[in-house]
C-alpha cells in the first residue's frame, strides 16, 4: 500500500513541495513552504523545539544519515510519522509522491538487509500470505455486549442507583456499525489482532488489519504498558463503501448490502493483500486487559482515549462526555440531527459510565457491563412491497431499473422508490413485482433494494425480462462487451437522454441556471423552444412564447433568461463539466481546464496528451478525445463557442480578435525546454491557434529548439525554417513576436 490518494486539502503543491519535510507551523511559515532553516532543525530526525514545531517533523535527507541502519530506523519513524498524519489525523503535509519516494528507499534497504526486517516496519503491512484458514484466539478479558435500552433515563436510573450518586457522567459515543476487533500490544508493538468472535474467543485477523492504514503497527511516543488491549471497531465509511460498491458493479461483481458487511467481508479475507484494497478504518472505544509498566493509568475512559490519541490509536471524533440524564438526551438529539452528515453508518449510540472505579462497583450481569447501554435509533432498512419496475434513462443513455416501491418509512423519510443498478443486478437480486423486499437508505445515498424476502413471494410473480429497445424511445439498446451497463444508442435524439443532458449542463455543480429543473426543461423540449443546450442561449428570442408557457408567466420568463445569461460566466471547468462527457467529473474537468487553459488545446489533443493532465487516465482521455470527434458533438460545441461574452470562451475570442502571431502557424518541436514539457509547450502552442506537426517542411513557420536538439535543427536551416530558441518562444507566446 505505497500508493495512497491525494488529498486536496493538505497535499502541498508536489512542484513546490519537492522535499518531503514541510514545516507545518503557520506561525513560522504562513504559507506551507518547506522549512528552509537548518536553524531551525538542528536535530535531523525530530525538530526538538516544542516551541517552533508542536508536532514533530522529521528529516527526511538520506545524505544526513548515509549510516543504513540508522537511515532504516529513521526512514521507518518518518514514514509512521506521515502515515499518522494522513490516516489518523486527515491532516498529510507531504505528497503521496514523496510518502511512495521515502516508501521505496525504505524498501531497498531492507531488500539489502532483510535480517533488519521487523513487523513493525511500514513495509510489513502487506506482507502476509493467504492464510488458510483463521486461527481461534481467546480473549483476555472478555468483549463484552451491551444491553440495548429504549429511553436513557432507564439505564441512568438503574446507574444512580447501584451507584447512589446522582450526579454522573457519562462517556457519549456513536454506535458505529462496524466490526468489533480487539488489538493486543507489547511493549507498544502490535502483536495480535482479533474479531469479537462469541466474546471469549475470536478469529485471528492480524494479517488482514495489519493492512488498515489507520491502525498503528507500533504506538506512538512512550509510558505503554507492558502488554494493552485496546478495544476498536473496523468499519468502512459511507462514501468509501459506496464507492466501493460502484467499483464493483462496474466491474460486474458482487456488492455489499451495507458497510457493516463490507467491512466484516473485507476483514475475513484469507488473503490479506485483498483485505489493503478495501477501504477500512479503525476507531478505538476501549481498554480491555492492562499490564503494566510502572504507570499510574487514567482513572476515567475519556482520559484512556487522551492517552489512545497521544499513542496514534486512533478515536472516534464525535464522542463526548456528558453530564447526566439530560446530558445524554442532548447528545441523542444532536446525533441524530447529524445522523445523515456522518461519515460513518451509526444504528445508534452508547453512553458508558466514564469513571473507571464506578464502573468497577456496578459490575456485570450475564455478559454485558452494568455500567454501559445502547440506544438505537430508527433502522436504515424496512420491508415494503415492490408495485413496478420502471426503467430510467439516464443521460449517457444508461438504463436503470427503479423499483416502486409501496411507500415505507426508512430512518424517518418516506421511500417510494428503490434503484437497483442495473438489468444485472436485477437478476442477480432477482427482484420481481410483487416482491416483499428489504430497502435500506443511508445517508444521502439513493434507497436501494438489498434483498427479496422469498418466504413472502407471491406465486404469479415472474422474472423482469432485459429490454431490447429504449423504453423512452424505442431504439436500439447495445450492451458492450465488458461492460454491465444496458445503453440505449439513440444519443440526443432520445428524448430522454436529451432531457437528462439539458437537466445536467444546467445543473448547480455545471453551468447552474437557476429555476431551470426537471420540469421546466421537459417542458422547453417538448415544446418545441430548444432542441439542444446551445439553444437555451437564444431562447432570449423566443420570450413571448416562454412567458406564455404553462405556470409559467412574464417575471418567471424574465428570471430564466437573467439565468441564462448569467451563466454566460461559467469558466471553462465548468462548462466542460456541463457538457457531460462520459468519465469527466468535475475534478477531471477542472484538472483538464488548468493543464491546457483552453477549449481548442482540449479539442484538438491526442489521448495521450490529455493523460498528461493530472488525474486523467486513459479511460477519461479516451471519452473526451471521441467526445469532440462526434459530429453532433462538434456541431454544438462549435455554436456553445461562437456564443458571444461567454467566459468558456472569452480568451478564444480574445486571442482571435488580436490575430495572434502563432495563429494558423505550422511549428515544430525539438529538444527539451525548461518552463514546459513538450506536452505542455504543444498544448499551449494549439491554445493559441498553431498546429504543432511532427516534421518539418517548407510550410513550416517555426523550429522551436530547447536544449539538446536533434537533427532538426540543420534540417530547418536547409529548409530556410525561422528558428525561435526559448526565450524567443516565450516573447512570442506572450504577443512579441520575433523582430
Ligand atoms: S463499547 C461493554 N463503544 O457495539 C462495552 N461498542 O455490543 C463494549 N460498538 O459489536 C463495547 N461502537 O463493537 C462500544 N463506541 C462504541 C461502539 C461499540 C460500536 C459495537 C461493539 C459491539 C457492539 C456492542
Amino acid at each position: 500500500m505505497t500508493s495512497r490518494r491525494s488529498d486536496p486539502i493538505a497535499t502541498p503543491d508536489p512542484a513546490v513541495h519537492l522535499d518531503p519535510v514541510v514545516c507545518p507551523d503557520p506561525a513560522v511559515h504562513p504559507d506551507p513552504v518547506v522549512c528552509p532553516d537548518p536553524a531551525v532543525h538542528p536535530d535531523p530526525v525530530v525538530c526538538p523545539d516544542p516551541a517552533v514545531h508542536p508536532d514533530p517533523v522529521v528529516c527526511p535527507d538520506p545524505a544526513v544519515h548515509p549510516d543504513p541502519a540508522a537511515r532504516l530506523t529513521e526512514l521507518r519513524a518518518i514514514l509512521a510519522e506521515h502515515n499518522h498524519r494522513y490516516h489518523v489525523l486527515d491532516r498529510p503535509i507531504i505528497t503521496d509522491e514523496a510518502y511512495d519516494a521515502l516508501f521505496r528507499e525504505l524498501e531497498a534497504l531492507e531488500r539489502d538487509h532483510p535480517e533488519w526486517i521487523t513487523p513493525d516496519s511500514p513495509t510489513q503491512r502487506v506482507g502476509g500470505a493467504p492464510v488458510e484458514g483463521f486461527a481461534k484466539v481467546a480473549h483476555r478479558v472478555p468483549m463484552l455486549s451491551i444491553v440495548t435500552d429504549a429511553e436513557v433515563g432507564e439505564f441512568h436510573r438503574r446507574v444512580s442507583e447501584g451507584l447512589n450518586e446522582t450526579v454522573i457522567d457519562y462517556a457519549a459515543e456513536p454506535k458505529i456499525d462496524g466490526v468489533a476487533v480487539s488489538l493486543l500490544y507489547r511493549d507498544g508493538v502490535l502483536m495480535r489482532v482479533a474479531t469479537r468472535g462469541d466474546g471469549r474467543e475470536g478469529e485471528d485477523v492480524t494479517a488482514q488489519a495489519r493492512t488498515i492504514g489507520s491502525l498503528p503497527l507500533r504506538l506512538r511516543g512512550s509510558g505503554h504498558p507492558r502488554s494493552l488491549e485496546v478495544r476498536g471497531e473496523v468499519f468502512m465509511t459511507l462514501e468509501a463503501f459506496a464507492g466501493f460498491n460502484a467499483a464493483a458493479l462496474e466491474r460486474g461483481e458482487k456488492v455489499f448490502a451495507n458497510p457493516r458487511n463490507a467491512a466484516a467481508g473485507s476483514l475475513r479475507q484469507l488473503d490479506p493483500r485483498v483485505t489493503a484494497k478495501r477501504p477500512l478504518k479503525l476507531y478505538c472505544h476501549g481498554v480491555g486487559e492492562v499490564v503494566d509498566g510502572g504507570e499510574d493509568w487514567p482513572a476515567c475512559h475519556d482520559q484512556w482515549m487522551d492517552r489512545f490519541r497521544g499513542w496514534g490509536l486512533p478515536t472516534c471524533p464525535d464522542a463526548r462526555v456528558v453530564r447526566g440524564v439530560e446530558g445524554c438526551r442532548e447528545y441523542y438529539r444532536y446525533l441524530e440531527s447529524r445522523r445523515d452528515q456522518l461519515a460513518y453508518e451509526i444504528d445508534g449510540m452508547v453512553f458508558k459510565v466514564n469513571d473507571l472505579a464506578w464502573r468497577e462497583r456496578l459490575g456485570f450481569v450475564a455478559r454485558a457491563p452494568r455500567w454501559a447501554s445502547a440506544c438505537k435509533f430508527p433502522s436504515r432498512e424496512a420491508l415494503t412491497v415492490v408495485e413496478a419496475i420502471d426503467v430510467q434513462v439516464g443521460r449517457t443513455g444508461a438504463l436503470t431499473p427503479v423499483a416502486r416501491l409501496e411507500p415505507v418509512g426508512v430512518g424517518g423519510v418516506t421511500v417510494t422508490n428503490a434503484t437497483l443498478h442495473n438489468f444485472e443486478e436485477l437478476a442477480r437480486k432477482d427482484v420481481r413485482v410483487g416482491d416483499t423486499v428489504r430497502v435500506r437508505r443511508a445517508g444521502d445515498v439513493i434507497p436501494e433494494v438489498v434483498e427479496v424476502v422469498l418466504e413472502r413471494r407471491p406465486e404469479e410473480a415472474v422474472p423482469v425480462p432485459w429490454p431490447s429497445r429504449c423504453p423512452v424511445c424505442g431504439g436500439e439498446v447495445a450492451r458492450p462487451a465488458g461492460e454491465v451497463v444496458v445503453r440505449c444508442v439513440e444519443g440526443f435524439s432520445c428524448p430522454a437522454q436529451l432531457k437528462e443532458v439539458v437537466r445536467h449542463f444546467a445543473s448547480r455543480r455545471a453551468m447552474n441556471i437557476d429555476g431551470l429543473g426537471e420540469k421546466l426543461v421537459e417542458l422547453l423540449l417538448t415544446q418545441g423552444l430548444i432542441v439542444d443546450v446551445a439553444d437555451l442561449y437564444r431562447l432570449h428570442t423566443l420570450r413571448e412564447r416562454l412567458a406564455s408557457l404553462d405556470r409559467m408567466g412574464e417575471k418567471s420568463a424574465d428570471n430564466l433568461l437573467a439565468a441564462i445569461e448569467a451563466s454566460r460566466e461559467r469558466d471553462l471547468s465548468r462548462f466542460l463539466f456541463a457538457l457531460g462527457v462520459r468519465e469527466v467529473g468535475e475534478a477531471t474537468a477542472a484538472s483538464l481546464a488548468r493543464h491546457f487553459g483552453g477549449i481548442e488545446a482540449i479539442m484538438a489533443a491526442s489521448e495521450a496528451e490529455l493523460q498528461g493532465a493530472a488525474d486523467v487516465g486513459p479511460v477519461a482521455a479516451g471519452r473526451v478525445w471521441h467526445f469532440f470527434r462526434e459530429s453532433g458533438n462538434k456541431a454544438l460545441v462549435a455554436r456553445l463557442l461562437a456564443e458571444p461574452n461567454t467566459a468558456w470562451s472569452r480568451a478564444r475570442v480574445a486571442e482571435r480578435a488580436s490575430g495572434h502571431a502563432l495563429s494558423g502557424a505550422t511549428v515544430v518541436l525539438t529538444g527539451t525546454l525548461s518552463a514546459w514539457s513538450r506536452q505542455e509547450a504543444k498544448a499551449r502552442l494549439e491554445g493559441l491557434g498553431a498546429k504543432v506537426s511532427g516534421s518539418l517542411s517548407k510550410r513550416t513557420r517555426y523550429l522551436i529548439a530547447g536544449e539538446a536538439p536533434g537533427s532538426k535543427l540543420a534540417q530547418a536551416r536547409e529548409l530556410g525554417v525561422e528558428i525561435l530558441d526559448e526565450a524567443a518562444l516565450l516573447a512570442l507566446v506572450q504577443g512579441h513576436p520575433p523582430a
